[in-house]
């Protein structure tokens, strides 16, 4: 074979429900389509190498090696496909999501992965099946992934998610304009669900609590979410940042992003994914969002992404 073949996933946003995603609480995100992973798959000479030059990597692939989990991606899509391991294959892995800031970039990287390797093998991968192989790469990243990270770049839909029961589309009333923020500063979605975890293991009653209140907020923003009641989402949004502050979740500089944001006129404004770091998430109406825009870039932050869902 000596085509090329490509794929692209999209980042992700998580608008409500993270961290008690992983205890079973529903949540719900959007894919990002303004910041895309992409993998060109072409016949190499030299067994089978990855270059992904925005994470400054290249390595060989084979069974041996599975420990990188790029290279645990192909092993398990080509042990899926039945397409065995020796091949001159080089792939090529290029990203304009940030890295460990909460827009699922190893999520998106290992689905186009996924996706153009089955393409070079003449197979159509389901989003279930890019799913189901993304989750097992992101236990490498993070131990214990909720699954909502896959489930979206997989299904590139927005999606209410309950671990290991239900991805359900919802219904959106009226467009949601979103300003995504980012401090610039790089948290490992590890260090921030293991600290979750630490503490629910202490005191598991109070940790219950928090996480059963950001699941009824979640539960409420979908139905806000379908009637298009863009005031009570926002409201929402801000009940959600709270619950995170109280899971000390939340930092400095995203609270300061959270104020500048509601201060220029958002509806609402929360953190969004791991957190102690990456992005916030704020829902303005169209006319408010260049003055929210100006503001957290005002407030530092060193990116700034519009988004309509
Ligand atoms: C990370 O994008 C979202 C978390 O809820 C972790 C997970 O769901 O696996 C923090």
């Amino acid at each position: 074979m000596s085509r090329t073949v490509s794929a692209s996933a999209p980042g992700k946003v998580i608008l409500f429900g993270e961290h008690a995603v992983v205890y079973g609480r529903p949540a719900i995100a959007v894919p990002v389509p303004a910041r895309q992973a992409t993998v060109t798959v072409r016949a190499g000479d030299d067994g089978l190498t990855i270059h992904a030059t925005n994470l400054d990597c290249v390595l060989t692939v084979s069974p041996d090696n599975a420990e990188d989990p790029l290279a645990v991606a192909v092993i398990n899509t080509l042990r899926h496909l039945d397409a065995g391991f020796e091949h001159d294959l080089s792939v090529q892995v290029k990203s304009t999501i940030p890295i460990g800031s909460g827009f699922g970039s190893s999520a998106a990287v290992s689905a186009a992965l996924i996706q153009a390797i089955g393409r070079y093998f003449d197979a159509e991968l389901t989003p279930a099946d890019v799913s189901r192989l993304v989750y097992e790469t992101e236990v490498l990243y993070h131990g214990t992934p909720s699954g909502i990270d896959n489930t979206v770049v997989a299904y590139a839909e927005p999606t209410y998610f309950v671990r290991q029961q239900i991805m359900d589309r919802f219904d959106v009333g009226r467009p949601m304009h979103l300003v995504i923020a980012d401090t610039g500063r790089m948290t490992p979605t590890r260090e921030t669900v293991g600290d979750v975890r630490a503490g629910w293991q202490r005191d598991p009653e109070t940790y219950a609590v928090v996480f059963d209140a950001i699941g009824e907020i979640v539960d409420a923003a979908r139905a806000a979410i379908a009637e298009g009641d863009l005031v009570e989402v926002g409201r929402l949004m801000d009940e959600n940042h709270l619950c995170l502050r109280q899971l000390d979740v939340s930092s400095d500089e995203l609270d300061y992003l959270v104020c500048a944001a509601r201060a220029a006129g958002a509806m609402g404004a929360k953190m969004s994914g791991g957190g102690r770091g990456g992005n916030i998430v704020a829902i303005a109406l169209p006319w408010a969002v260049k003055d929210v825009v100006e503001a957290v870039r005002a407030a530092g932050a060193v990116a700034v992404i519009e988004t309509v869902v």
